[in-house]
């Protein structure tokens, strides 16, 4: 059963976006398709969040203090894509190695300034660029008693220019902030009295600094992986400590030297020294926290209704919607273990339809018990709270989902194929998986899959 959105809402005609990254340029493309009147709110001067690299970091090397001064990417400068391009990009927006052939970065998994210029081409393609307020920071959402949405924003303009605070009221706000700028630190015992330096995988951006540096790196993902590779030239010594090790005694990272992979830490001294769980015990100069981040919406003022906790913000229908406030309040992005851009669009689609009126959602309490179902479906499969938004093995299931929200067909299955290829070859070959692979028939479904969009498409810029 599904409620009847036109006597539940007014008309719903302007829309407020906040952020204009991967997530929040697709959402306004997709609002837009939809007739709807599209604002975006971005804080930078630029579009692209994360993928706009800076080598600048933040007063606070660790990015616990609040009134530090906020640098929003975490992207550091060798950073090269870690899922292949042709899986990575748009539906309909081929990441083609086609495309840039002027001096553009083609390798499939490009480093970081391919996939702003990307970004940069997917906003001026479909004209974006003018529905953006740059410098604008969101600091205040909040729904009226009629049900519509106040959203106070204040110019970030360097310079000190005018432009100063302004209210505006609109129907709907997609919230697209992303979500890899608020770091989340590792509770270490006795960290108070060690002496040594520490940064969050936020504020690295180089391995020059740690030459002759004895650094540990704590975390298991991604950029654990990338970032000791990274410093591991440098460094007199690398030791990862991964959660997800046994307690055992240490053991050097084949292919390296100077590189030990270790349990979790037990503790740490005032002399330097770092004993992990298995009782060995490293003196140790650097430590780098690459423990991932924390949801934060720190403009959202919806009296306790949404939450942040532990990582899982809710209640969100379907990892987007709140049912209290559906579908005029909405989320992109949330999920990780994902590809992105491709979620992103999807949800973007569902969104815009659903605000527009042309899908309908289903009624509070349905989405509520929903919410409640997949909450008891992670507890007895003994998954934590914070891994509420991890999709690793329900995305495909769940994108498909969003596509027939959308009466879309399910996603093209080299996508799928192509995303878990590139998994199971990065655990293969950690070392370098970006440069050999052995889905070289996947690649070309996904050129055969984009030369037949082009055909049909009015964008010309691609090649
Ligand atoms: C180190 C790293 C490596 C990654 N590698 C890959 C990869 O290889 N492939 C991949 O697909 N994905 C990768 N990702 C994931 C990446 O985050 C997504 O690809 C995507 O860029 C996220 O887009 P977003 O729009 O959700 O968020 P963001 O890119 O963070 O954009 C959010 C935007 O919102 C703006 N904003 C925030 N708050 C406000 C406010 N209050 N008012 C106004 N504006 C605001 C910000 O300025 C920013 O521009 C990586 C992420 C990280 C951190
Ligand atoms: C941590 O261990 C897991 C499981 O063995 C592995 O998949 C992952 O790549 C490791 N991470 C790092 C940074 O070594």
């Amino acid at each position: 059963m599904v409620a009847s959105l036109a006597a539940a809402l007014p008309a719903v005609s302007r829309v407020a976006v906040i952020g204009a990254g991967a997530a929040g340029l697709v959402a306004a493309r997709e609002l837009r398709r939809e007739g709807l009147r599209v604002v975006v709110f971005e804080r930078d001067a630029a579009i692209g969040g994360t993928w706009v690299y800076t080598p600048a970091t933040e007063s606070d090397p660790l990015g616990l203090d609040p009134g530090r001064d906020i640098v929003l990417s975490s992207l550091y400068e060798s950073l090269r894509t870690n899922l292949p391009r042709e899986c990575m990009g748009f539906l309909d927006f081929p990441f083609s190695s086609r495309r840039a052939p002027d001096g553009g970065d083609a390798r499939r998994f490009p480093g970081h300034r391919e996939v702003l210029r990307y970004l940069q081409d997917f906003a001026r393609d479909f004209d974006l660029y003018g529905l953006i307020r740059f410098r604008r920071e969101v600091e205040r959402v909040e729904r009226d008693h009629d049900g519509r949405w106040q959203v106070d924003s204040r110019s970030v303009d360097e310079a000190g220019g005018d432009g100063g605070d302004e209210s505006e009221v609109f129907d709907g706000v997609v919230v697209c902030n992303g979500h890899f700028t608020e770091p989340r630190i590792a509770e270490i015992p006795g960290i108070d009295v060690w002496p040594g330096k520490q940064l969050h995988s936020h504020n690295y951006r180089v391995p020059e600094p740690f030459t002759d540096q004895v650094v540990l790196i704590i975390g298991s993902a991604a950029s654990a992986v990338d970032i000791s590779r990274d410093i591991v030239r440098y460094a007199k010594e690398v030791h990862i400590s991964n959660r997800s090790l046994p307690d055992e005694p240490p053991r050097k990272q084949l292919g390296h030297d100077n590189m030990w992979l270790h349990s979790m830490i037990a503790s740490t001294h005032s002399d330097g020294t770092v004993v992990f769980r298995d009782g060995s015990s490293v003196q140790v100069d650097v430590i780098i926290h690459c423990t991932g981040y924390n949801y934060h919406f720190p403009f959202l003022k919806t009296n306790g209704i949404i939450t942040v906790d532990d990582n899982c913000v809710g209640p969100l229908y379907k990892h987007v919607f709140p049912p209290s406030h559906a579908p005029s309040l909405a989320f992109i992005g949330i999920p990780w273990k994902v590809a992105p851009f491709l979620m992103f669009e999807l949800q973007s689609k569902w969104v815009a339809g659903a605000l527009s009126g042309r899908i309908a959602l289903p009624t509070k309490e349905e989405m509520l018990e929903d919410v409640k179902a997949w909450y008891s479906e992670l507890e007895s499969a003994g998954w934590p709270k914070r891994y509420t938004h991890n999709m690793s093995n329900k995305q495909f299931e769940y994108h498909d989902w969003l596509a027939k929200q959308c009466e879309l067909p399910p996603v093209v299955e080299w996508r799928n194929l192509m995303y878990e290829a590139a998994g199971k070859n990065r655990e293969a070959r950690p070392e370098s998986y970006r440069d050999e692979w052995d889905d070289d028939h996947l690649i070309s479904q996904a050129e055969e899959d984009f030369t037949k969009f082009l055909c049909h498409s009015s964008i010309s810029s691609i090649y």
